[in-house]
């Protein structure tokens, strides 16, 4: 257990991130890019997963439960790479650990707006991302400028979590999910949960001809990260090539090796 009054950070310490298991590699991958001298440790609870279709009190529990375990480890800075954990626990994870810099995602839904051609957005999320008070306000904030549909998505984060990321079984997910949703004027698709952006190849190749463009919020999210860290002084200044460490609560090897094939898979 860590003692939260004497909370040891320092510059030499790993970044730690967090998911209800695979879909955070999808930031983490934005992230080991933009800070490649810098060491990572990634925490998914997939034992747990999904949290999406979960209660909020059961998501706060299990995100502060795996971020205890980072802290175990040593990090000097969090970023939960999980648009529901974020939702769910952000708020009371930065009221414990104060001294912490701490990043949450959302929906990209800003980005989408301010590029919008005056069509349809879509957003892909979790039931749970999607009944979020959290969610309300940010939709609430962008209902006057842009046409935005949200789409829930229960069980599309299990495909990724199998490494099923290509088959056609998705084909039928989306017809059932998807396309009920599209129209001839949607223009963009936010991907509202860290495990889509996976499956962006799969989901361009299903739009087909549709010139719909397709965001996510890993980057901005990286972006963010890196400057609370820099702000604190906390990055490493020195040229050398990081580590990325991955753990797994199922503490099943074939999840550590799926892990380690998403995180390279290139970011298109
Ligand atoms: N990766 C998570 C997110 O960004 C959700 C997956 C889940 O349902 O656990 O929302």
């Amino acid at each position: 257990m860590n003692d939260l009054d004497n909370l040891e950070i320092n510059k030499d310490l790993p970044i730690g991130f967090v998911d209800s298991g695979l879909g955070g590699l999808s930031v983490l991958r934005e992230a080991v890019r933009i800070m490649p001298d810098e060491d990572f440790v990634y925490y998914g609870d997939s034992a747990n997963a999904p949290y999406g279709t979960k209660p909020q009190e059961l998501i706060r529990e299990l995100t502060f439960h795996a971020v205890e375990k980072l802290l175990d480890y040593g990090i000097k800075g969090l970023a939960v790479a999980c648009n529901t954990a974020t939702s769910a626990a952000v708020r009371p994870l930065r009221t414990k650990y104060p001294k912490l810099p701490i990043v949450g995602i959302e929906p990209a839904i800003k980005p989408a707006v301010v590029n919008t051609r005056g069509g349809r957005i879509l957003v892909m999320a979790t039931p749970m991302t999607i009944r979020q008070k959290k969610y309300h306000k940010l939709l609430d904030t962008y209902k006057n400028e842009a046409d935005i549909v949200s789409v829930p998505c229960e069980g599309l984060m299990e495909f990724v979590e199998q490494g099923n990321i290509d088959g056609e079984e998705l084909d039928t997910y989306f017809d059932t999910h998807l396309k009920p949703y599209l129209t001839d004027d949607t223009e963009t698709i936010v991907l509202g949960c860290t495990h889509y952006p996976f499956l962006k190849q799969h989901i361009k190749r299903f739009l087909g001809e549709r010139k719909i463009s397709l965001i996510d919020g890993s980057l901005g999210t990286s972006l963010e990260l890196k400057r609370r860290l820099n702000e604190k002084n906390l990055l490493r200044n020195e040229s050398r090539k990081g580590k990325v460490e991955i753990q797994n609560s199922t503490g099943r090897e074939e999840m550590i090796t799926l892990s380690y094939q998403l995180l390279n898979m290139p970011v298109d």
